[in-house]
């Protein structure tokens, strides 16, 4: 299927093994099942069609043949565990980045790593990790892309209105052409993270971010908070304004919009 691919990555590292499958249950579970065994940073495992791929919160990914990119990404990067929200952010950001200038769409990040245009989920992230003490000792990056959709797709059940990259762009999308895009886009974000970039990265995410200035209501587990989303802090985390003044720094959990939910 990506065998147009060989030999025309431009990557350091991200890619340096490809393996695609033709159906599995999840990337994400396959390639942790293999990080465990050893498999070097760098590998992707790539599938047309996933039976069980898995959104975040045990969320269901809809996986059908031909209708996305199902992508998972073994990384080895060396950060404590309480940097893995800059990974994550570096993740988005590079499919952002992706598809704003290669397809020209004014994508944008909600936190904290969904890829939304025009209000509507086009791609997801799931990032699963192994921790060893407080470092990671790998991280899986799971990335589901919505690339080539027919109307009838849209009427299943999604938690947030979804979109597809041939719907936004008005075109049949070339999928080989996309995964080398992604992947060059994601070896460049890793790189510069690894080499202490973090802040041109969140500078980034901050300026494509999700309704900044916007009312929120933020949930991590039992727990629940209101305000005004601010940005994106140091480490990745979510910042909201509360009413009584202070500062709450979400690094877990989701958000919705309160004026538009
Ligand atoms: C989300 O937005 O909830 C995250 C979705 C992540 C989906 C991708 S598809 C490839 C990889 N394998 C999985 O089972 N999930 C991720």
């Amino acid at each position: 299927m990506f065998g147009m691919l060989f030999g025309r990555l431009r990557t350091r590292l991200i890619g340096s093994i490809l393996k695609e499958f033709e159906r599995v249950a999840s990337t994400n579970d396959l390639a942790f099942e293999m990080a465990e065994r050893g498999e070097p940073e760098g590998t992707v495992i790539l599938a047309r069609e996933q039976d069980a791929g898995k959104g975040r919160h045990g969320r269901i990914w809809y996986s059908r043949a031909g209708r996305g990119l199902y992508l998972s990404v073994i990384l080895r990067p060396g950060l404590s565990t309480s940097q893995v929200g800059r990974l994550g952010t570096a993740v988005a950001v590079a499919v952002q980045h992706t598809l704003r200038r290669f397809y020209h769409l004014s994508a944008s990040i909600k936190w904290p790593n969904d890829i939304l245009v025009q209000g509507r989920k086009l791609a997801g992230i799931l990032l699963e990790s192994r921790t060893v003490s407080d470092q990671l000792q790998f991280v899986v990056i799971g990335i589901g892309l919505n690339t080539n959709w027919e109307r009838e797709d849209l009427e299943g059940e999604f938690r947030t209105p979804p979109t597809a990259l041939n719907l936004e762009c008005g075109a049949e999308i070339d999928v080989d052409r996309l995964l080398q895009r992604l992947l060059e886009s994601l070896d460049a974000a890793y790189a510069a993270l690894v080499h202490g970039r973090w802040s041109r990265i969140r500078s980034h995410a901050n300026g494509c971010l999700e309704g900044k200035g916007q009312l929120v209501s933020a949930r991590c587990g039992d727990n629940l908070w209101q305000g005004k989303l601010e940005g994106l802090g140091d480490e990745g985390e979510l910042l909201i304004a509360l009413p009584d003044g202070s500062r709450h720094r979400l690094y877990g959990g989701e958000c919705s919009f309160v004026d538009r939910d």
